[in-house]
């Protein structure tokens, strides 16, 4: 991919929240969560030591790690223990009941 490109992940009906549903792009994961009624995409991987953030906990706008409590904002990825451990946010859109999800392209 050579621009920011909008990749389908899937069927919306078809994630699976538990509370993050995990999707992948290419050979990279992802967590879709519902949050304020929008879908928001983050890492899947915890930077901390890559525990899948789709099984963490949400609370307050922010999923927690489950492995050991660091927490990330949904909408902006940040994490509480400072910017150097954020993670990584993705634009995402429904369209004709697919979820779409707007891929980086390399920048120049
Ligand atoms: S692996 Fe996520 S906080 Fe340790």
């Amino acid at each position: 991919m050579t621009e920011d490109s909008w990749i389908d992940v899937g069927a919306v009906a078809d994630l699976k929240f538990g509370p993050g549903a995990p999707v992948r792009v290419g050979d990279h994961w992802l967590a879709l969560f519902r949050h304020d009624g929008k879908l928001v995409a983050i890492d899947n991987a915890c930077p901390h030591a890559n525990a899948p953030l789709c099984d963490g906990r949400v609370e307050r706008g922010k999923v927690i790690c489950f492995l050991h409590c660091w927490e990330f904002d949904l909408r902006t990825g940040a994490c509480d223990l400072g910017a150097g451990w954020s993670v990584r946010t993705y634009a995402v859109r429904e369209a004709a009941g697919r979820a779409l999800v707007l891929w980086p392209g390399p920048k120049t």
